[in-house]
């Protein structure tokens, strides 16, 4: 398998890429409104593009890739329409299976993956145990996901192991996180023009760059995912030190 932390010939976009990229895929729901079609086809046509998308990340030496798939807050939508996002979700497993194997993509859930459907449940383990020893890229799906649930998670992990207070640092607590053992984000993209993080990787975006868009997720394609990347190529990352500092 080819080494994937470099960016591929033919691409456009030169090193370094970020190491993890997160993406809140918003933007389905319009995306349909706009043609006349249901809320479901604009969760198809989300599905479509999330596939391109895992494809081009991977292509472009991206080693983490987040998707925030279904949000803890999104219980609350219409019955009908969260059963067709689990349904599609299962379809996506059982088709990209192979695609994942071919492309060295490992898939993780960050999440509560027991409040979960069964169905999905079973075809998300199922794809994750296939996958594990692939290296080339990880896909985070964020799926019942909540920062702040998250966040709460780890402090009751914390306790419940006896952690004395000053044992707790930057890193024991990222250890109870969702994504132990993977990087924070270095860049987060939202489409659909929304100005905000609604929930997502609380803890872990204390230092990622953002980009936000006004194309719905449905359109956000290779193209616009190189755009993105140049956006952050063009930016100077200080971390809290000065522009001088960070520059020599
Ligand atoms: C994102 O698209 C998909 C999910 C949140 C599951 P939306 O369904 O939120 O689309 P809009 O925001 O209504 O256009
Ligand atoms: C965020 O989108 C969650 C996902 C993309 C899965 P939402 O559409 O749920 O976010 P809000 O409600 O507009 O903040
Ligand atoms: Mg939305």
């Amino acid at each position: 398998m080819a080494d994937a932390s470099t960016t591929s010939a033919s691409s456009p976009v030169p090193a370094p890429v970020p190491g993890h990229v997160a993406i809140i895929m918003d933007g389905n729901g319009r995306w349909a409104q706009r043609r006349g079609l249901s809320r479901s086809e604009g969760h198809r046509a989300g599905t479509r593009a999330a596939k391109a998308i895992v494809t081009r990340a991977r292509e472009l030496g991206i080693r983490h890739l987040t998707l925030y798939t279904f949000s803890r807050e999104n219980w609350s939508r219409p019955k009908d329409e969260v059963g067709l996002i689990f349904d599609l979700l299962v379809e996506y497993m059982k088709g990209e299976l192979q695609n994942l194997l071919d492309q060295d993509i490992r898939l993780k859930v960050l999440g509560d993956f027991d409040g979960l459907p069964f169905v999905a449940r079973q075809s998300l383990s199922h794809v994750m145990g296939k996958t594990e020893n692939c290296r080339a890229m990880t896909l985070n799906l964020a799926l019942n996901y909540s920062g702040r649930e998250e966040i709460l998670r780890a402090c009751r992990s914390l306790v419940e192991k006896g952690v004395k207070p000053e044992a707790i640092t930057n890193e024991a607590f990222a250890a109870e996180l969702y994504t132990v053992n993977q990087p924070d984000p270095d860049l987060i993209i939202r489409t659909s023009g929304e100005l905000r993080l609604s929930n997502y990787l609380l803890f872990q975006a204390a230092y990622a760059e953002f980009y936000f868009t006004d194309t719905l997720w449905p359109d956000f394609d290779g193209t616009e995912l190189e755009r993105a990347l140049a956006d952050y190529q063009s930016r100077q990352r200080r971390f809290g030190k000065t522009g001088e500092q960070v520059t020599v």
